[in-house]
């Protein structure tokens, strides 16, 4: 006759096996395996056996209980694999799937990577500025008197605090000589802001790459020669440079320049892609005035700057015929340049 605990086991493991949900299987543990349920008080039971009897029932309570645990261990994996493939079953694999487009630069950013790659190489460090600008960093520093053009309410977005959106990148010229001592080689990258009405040639914001270059004995020629060399890293060696006198306030003298490509499209034409000159001494006298210092003397230091129409250039470069594509955000233009 077998043992009462081998009776025991069985009834577990058919109340385990027949158990129709995880509840029911709870209850069969707790009644078996539980503090209170039947392995537990043969536990119990043993300090009333004989000593002869206890290395025996003790063997066989202990594989009991290691059965039932067993059992109900793969009777609940039965229950999880079950949900999983209830789940599995009502998700219709003939549905299309989440479409997942790879991305691409904006065409403005991947002139803008281009150009900063080959100021890099000539030495250039980058350097930045706010968008919302103070009256000061944006006209009085650079030479720009109250009765100024730009700085109507006309042409420049004044805040109610009087700041403003910043009309060139020229502003960052002045805060990095604020904050550094001579020799300067930077450039700029960023928007700038005007009044402009939404054309195909204007927006009321666009981009610039500022140049600032300060050290002994500055020229024109070093200015004319580091713009042809980026003008035809960025659009071939075919690339023609011209310099046409001009008027900023902050250089003297002031040059525009142009490109005229045979590589490009309609390449017989001079286009204007940038302002420049060579850095006004009041400009210097203003920053020394802020800095507290004579650091930049213009009797010893002398410096170029320049300010590139990022916009303008990207046209050129990708024959782009209305300004407005840059943020419309109409993926069938964006496409074409992924
Ligand atoms: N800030 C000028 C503009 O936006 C361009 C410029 C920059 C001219 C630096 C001279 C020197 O038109």
């Amino acid at each position: 006759m077998s043992h009462p605990l081998e009776q025991l086991q069985d009834d577990a493991l058919r109340e385990i096996e027949s158990a129709r949900d995880e509840q029911a299987l709870e209850t069969a543990r707790v009644k078996y395996l539980g503090r209170s349920g039947h392995v537990s008080a043969w536990g119990e039971q043993m300090k009333t056996l004989a000593q002869e009897e206890k290395p025996i029932v003790g063997k066989l309570l202990n594989e009991v209980r290691i059965t039932v645990t067993g059992a109900i261990e793969s009777r609940a994996q039965q229950f999880r694999a079950q949900k999983e493939s209830g789940a599995l079953a009502k998700i219709d694999i003939s549905l299309p799937g989440t479409q997942h487009e790879i991305g691409a630069l904006h065409p403005l950013t991947q002139i803008l990577e281009r150009s900063i790659q080959i100021f890099r190489r000539m030495g250039f460090a980058l350097a930045d500025g706010p968008d919302v600008e103070d009256e000061w960093h944006c006209f009085d520093a650079l030479n720009t008197p109250p009765e100024h053009p730009a700085r109507n309410e006309q042409d420049t977005f004044y805040l109610p605090d009087g700041r403003l959106l910043r009309t060139h990148t020229s502003t960052v010229q002045i805060r990095t000589m604020q904050a550094a001592p001579p020799p300067i080689r930077v450039i700029s990258p960023g928007a700038a802001y005007r009044r402009d009405e939404l054309d195909a040639t204007h927006s009321p914001q666009f981009h610039q790459i500022e140049g600032l270059y300060v050290d002994k004995n500055v020229s024109v020629a070093d200015l004319k020669g580091t713009l042809e060399f980026f003008m035809r890293e960025l659009f071939g060696p075919d690339t023609d440079v011209q310099f046409r006198p001009h008027f900023f306030p902050f250089t003297e003298p002031s040059l525009e320049v142009y490109v005229k490509s045979k590589a490009l499209k309609g390449g017989e034409r001079w286009i204007e892609v940038a302002g420049s000159g060579v850095v006004h001494p009041a400009v210097f006298e203003q920053v020394n005035k802020a800095r507290g210092d004579k650091a930049y003397d213009p009797d010893k230091w002398s410096g170029y700057a320049f300010g590139l129409g990022m916009d303008r250039l990207a046209m050129i470069l990708f024959e782009i015929p209305d300004i407005r594509h840059f943020s419309q955000n109409d993926l069938r233009f964006l496409k074409q340049f992924a």
